[in-house]
């Protein structure tokens, strides 16, 4: 299965921040936001990534995580010169995609919580044919994709941003696909909105009955850090859930635990940055590693 995180958007609901930088490098408390999306696909097992980023900035990025090889993982970039709507991403990602599953996550989307990585791989490893998203319970779902599901878990409704939502389930962004994902979003029209919707794209699959939907539990966090308050409010969870000692979005850390990388490779990016919590945490890492070799 591929992977491709969509971080292309200009984050004008962030203006004046995101002026000068794109929205996914942006700092969510310790690290940029698109660690977030990175560590989402990586969980599910994902190593082969599609990062697709705002026109000109393919270079801002390649700073940050260059080949992949220091996590032990492949990516690419390519640049969405027209905002075109999130089904874009399957067009665009076309060729790299070519005859794979893959998965899409949303640059601005935050997952974290008990169990996450395994149900991640258990869906990765499980998906033969159709879609699979999520549901999560929200109390105002109105400004986001909302889903309705029977007790199977199959779709029954799905509407973007309907102002008499039919379930309290909204859609987060993050979407698995088989290949048919390829020639379903070049299918589409865009919407009212002038956007090819994602949504569109997971009703195609609706109405051949191959779209099930996983609901993400409380005991999961998500966010969509659209706005100033949003960015903030994920920040502030982030740091207090790591008060417990444990990272969350630690790529090292995924890296290393699925044996992507080495001891050594871990070292040198741990003593990269020793000045800080992120680093230290990663130190700690390789301390208990050589403990057990
Ligand atoms: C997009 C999708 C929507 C989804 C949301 C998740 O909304 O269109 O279906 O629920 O991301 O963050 P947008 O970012 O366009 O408001």
């Amino acid at each position: 299965m591929k992977g491709i995180i969509l971080a292309a958007g200009k984050g004008t609901r962030l203006y004046p921040i995101t002026l000068p930088v794109a929205k996914p490098l942006l700092p969510v408390y310790d690290k940029p936001l698109i660690y977030y999306s990175l560590a989402t696909l990586m969980q599910a097992g994902i190593r082969d990534i599609l990062i697709i980023v705002p026109p000109g900035e393919i270079g801002m990025f390649e700073n940050l995580f260059g080949t992949g090889a220091d996590l032990g993982i492949r990516i690419e970039y390519i640049e969405q010169f027209v905002p075109k709507g999130i089904a874009d991403a399957f067009i665009l990602g076309a060729d790299f995609i070519g005859d794979d599953s893959v998965c899409l996550a949303l640059g601005d989307n935050i997952f974290f919580g008990p169990g996450f990585r395994q149900k991640l791989r258990t869906i990765a490893k499980s998906l033969v044919s159709g879609a699979m998203i999520f549901g999560y319970y929200v109390s105002d779902p109105r400004s986001f994709g909302v889903v309705e599901f029977d007790k199977e878990g199959k779709a029954i409704s799905i509407e973007e941003k309907p102002q008499n939502p039919k379930s309290n389930y909204i859609v987060p962004g993050l979407y698995f696909y088989d290949n048919q994902v390829v020639d379903i979003a070049a299918g589409i029209q865009p919407s009212a909105r002038g956007e090819l919707e994602i949504t569109a794209v997971n009703n195609v699959y609706l109405e051949k009955g191959e779209l099930l939907v996983t609901t993400l539990g409380q005991q999961y966090s998500w966010f969509d850090v659209g706005t100033a308050d949003r960015l903030y409010n994920a920040a502030s969870e982030i740091r207090a859930v790591q008060r417990s000692g444990k990272l969350i979005a630690c790529l090292e850390e995924i890296a290393i635990r699925s044996h992507w990388i080495s001891l050594d490779q871990l070292r040198e990016t741990a003593n990269k940055m020793k000045q800080t919590p992120y680093g230290q945490y990663l130190r700690g890492i390789v301390y208990d590693l050589e403990d057990e070799v």
